[in-house]
């Protein structure tokens, strides 16, 4: 049996490693070949090979080097370059993880090599198709055979889509399992030293990305004004996406931030300190140990809520409700009233208790692994 698994951009990392892990542990003696794809969507080291060094993943067998372009300049490579992989490769399935470009380009050029495609993250639906990874999810889900959920909401909406039931797998959350995987990276980080925080100090975590919230000046700067405010109060530690350093930088908005090395320089008192992106053990750390996570990133939503951490998500929608619903994070839009007000209701109440969504347990990628072995 062979299973070919595609990985891309920074969060397909981080989910694929505990499926690898997994499919290690169950292979006893059968033999089942895993081949991994780097599309290379994501390619600075700090975006890409520092997480396949600390995550102790594989090293692809092929790698496509795409690197970035338009959406329609990426896809198409990303189609272009996997295609005769596919047909080297002769895989019984392809994986595909997320909803970033080359999740739905690599299901696509599978589909229709006629290779079966499992999708993890099947069914999470912001239903706002402004966002391009809505566009990615609902394409993707349509071809793919396998859909592995995360959550009821996912479930729902794939049969409301008129997705068979048993297409659909409902495994619990990879980003979870990582969490349990990697504590040991985590609890050996030193970035609070290195960033000048004792343990006592209280800091809140900022991450922005999403074209909606950095690609458009006005948006950016109400982003950035209202979080530099609450750094007076409260330091706010800013590691930054290369797309949100570039966007600063053409917007001329450098006056918010105060740059800082992630390696070494205490972080500014009473300014929004900008870093460069964190590793994974350091993201989780810092994560971990602040009193409020502003983000839009749809992972870091998931990791909040397994480390019982408030989590104001910077969006109007979601498609992970069940972070809302049974988990610790509060939409908050991009409006700079409506952010502050939340910020400051989130430090008087503390942390919220630590419950857990339905199969978010630390073992979603046994489900994957046992599930993908019967259908193969
Ligand atoms: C992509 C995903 C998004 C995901 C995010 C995680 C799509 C449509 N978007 O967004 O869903 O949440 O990854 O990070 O797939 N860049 C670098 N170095 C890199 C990668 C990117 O400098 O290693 C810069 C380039 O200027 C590039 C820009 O970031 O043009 C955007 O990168 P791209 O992969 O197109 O999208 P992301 O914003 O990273």
């Amino acid at each position: 049996m062979k299973l070919l698994s595609v990985v891309g951009a920074r969060p397909n990392f981080v989910k694929i490693a505990p499926i690898l892990r997994a499919l290690d542990a169950a292979r006893q003696g059968r033999a089942i070949t895993s081949v991994l794809v780097h599309t290379g969507q994501h390619y600075d080291s700090q975006m890409s090979a520092d997480f396949f060094s600390e995550l102790e993943i594989p090293p692809p067998s092929h790698t496509l080097d795409v690197g970035s372009g338009s959406h329609a300049v990426q896809t198409a490579e990303i189609m272009r370059r996997f295609e005769p992989v596919v047909c080297e490769e002769r895989p019984d399935a392809v994986l595909v993880v997320g909803d970033v470009n080359s999740t739905l380009a690599c299901a696509l050029t599978a589909a229709k090599l006629r290779v079966p495609v499992a999708h993890i993250e099947a069914g999470l639906r912001s239903f706002d198709r402004r966002m391009p990874e809505e566009i990615n999810r609902l394409l993707t889900d349509t071809i793919s055979d396998l859909l592995f959920t995360s959550e009821e909401s996912a479930n729902e909406n794939l049969r409301r889509e008129g997705h068979a039931a048993g297409q659909i797998c409902f495994v619990g959350s990879l980003m979870v399992d990582a969490l349990r995987v990697y504590r040991p990276l985590a609890a050996r980080s030193t970035i609070r030293d290195r960033l000048g925080l004792t343990a006592t100090d209280d800091y809140a975590l900022l991450t922005i990305h999403r074209e909606s919230n950095v690609d458009v000046a006005a948006t950016l700067t109400q982003l950035l004004s209202a979080l530099a405010d609450l750094a007076r109060e409260l330091p706010v530690i800013f590691p930054a996406h290369p797309r949100t350093r570039a966007r600063i930088e053409a917007f001329g908005l450098g006056r918010f931030v105060e740059r800082r090395s992630r390696d070494g320089t205490a972080a500014a008192r009473g300014r929004l300190t900008m870093i460069d992106p964190l590793g994974y053990g350091d993201c989780v750390r810092l994560m971990s140990g602040a009193q409020v996570v502003f983000t839009d990133s749809g992972g870091m939503q998931e990791e909040t809520t397994g480390l019982a951490v408030p989590c104001l998500t910077l969006r109007d929608t979601t498609e992970r409700p069940v972070t809302l619903t049974g988990g610790t994070s509060v939409l908050v839009g991009n409006d700079p009233e409506r952010i502050r007000a939340a910020a400051r209701s989130a430090l008087c109440s503390g942390r919220p208790p630590a419950t857990l969504p339905p199969l978010w347990d630390g073992h979603a990628a046994e489900r994957v692994v046992q599930t993908l072995l019967q259908w193969l």
